[in-house]
């Protein structure tokens, strides 16, 4: 049931803090971005979560979220993914920061699975997780897509907490997922502004992109997916499927306010030299011009 967890090792003296302003694709700019992540670890167990007793129709709305097979996948996959790279980041710093990226979305996984379990929710058969081809195009694909699933994810999450749609003991047992997500959307970020910077100039181009491809690719899985949705075919797009569940009634221009103060309000905890993720919340700042509120 356990989760092998990392040892995280004591950091050395040229792993100390940074102070003062620092660089961006610097040595300590990546010490920053990969001791944020490791110092903010929460060693939580999933197996002694202890699952609170729903009602009937909580249960059953629950039971009935169209989401649970996709999420648990996405976090095999993002294991896999995240756990692939790890094994070949040369720096040991920045290894053990990716490694336990990859142990938290194992852990993910388990949280799912015990939850799926403890509400007799059954699952599709998982598809096996490998990566195949480039690890740092996987990592980069499962990086781009928790900045899109983790923004909608905040404000959705945030709704059914306002809403009652989930018991408050649900919804507690459900944050540090959240805010794990948080920390790796975070890290991602900074992991691909450090990199591009501290690569030979004559890769920097195919570094873009790959960077262009990965967004290219995640529009078109998406725009798939959503041609699926009527098929009622269970999917990645937990955004629109989520936003369906979580309330019918739900406006879009009030969820995407609430999406973008959450991402305010959760990124807001951390060192204000990182940088933020930023693609995602501008367009949603965009697309919410052209709505009423
Ligand atoms: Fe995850
Ligand atoms: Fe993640």
């Amino acid at each position: 049931m356990n989760a092998h967890m990392p040892a995280i090792s004591e950091s050395s003296a040229q792993e100390s803090f940074p102070d003062g302003p620092i660089r961006r694709g610097s040595e300590a700019h990546k010490i920053l971005f990969c001791r944020t992540l490791l110092d903010t670890f929460d060693p939580y167990k999933p197996a002694v979560i202890d699952w609170p007793a729903l009602d009937e129709e909580a249960r059953n709305r629950l039971v009935s979220l169209p989401i649970w097979d996709i999420a648990v996948q996405t976090e095999g996959r993002a294991r896999t993914n995240v756990a692939t790279y790890a094994a070949t980041a040369s720096d040991p710093l920045l290894r053990r920061a990716i490694e336990l990226n990859a142990f938290e979305e194992g852990r993910h996984k388990l949280v799912l699975s015990n939850l799926v379990a403890a509400y007799g929710i059954t699952l599709a058969p998982e598809p096996p997780y490998a990566v195949k081809g480039d690890p740092e195009w996987a990592f980069m694909v499962t990086g781009y897509s928790e900045c899109i699933d983790s923004f909608f994810a905040f404000g959705l999450f945030e709704s059914a907490k306002r809403s009652g749609f989930f018991p408050e003991a649900l919804v507690d047992t459900f944050e540090p997922v959240i805010h794990e997500e948080a920390r790796h959307i975070l890290f991602f970020v900074n992991w691909a502004a450090w990199h591009r910077r501290s690569m030979p100039f004559w890769r920097r181009p195919w570094f873009e992109l790959k960077v262009l491809a990965v967004w290219l690719f995640l529009i078109w899985e998406r725009i798939g997916i959503a041609r699926d949705m009527g098929s009622g075919v269970q999917d990645n797009n937990f955004t629109v499927t989520g936003a369906k569940s979580v309330g019918d009634d739900i406006n879009v221009a009030t969820l995407i306010d609430i999406c973008l103060a959450e991402n305010d309000r959760r990124m807001s905890a951390y060192d204000r030299r990182l940088l933020r993720p930023a693609v995602v919340p501008a367009l949603a700042r965009l697309a919410r011009r052209f709505m009423r509120s």
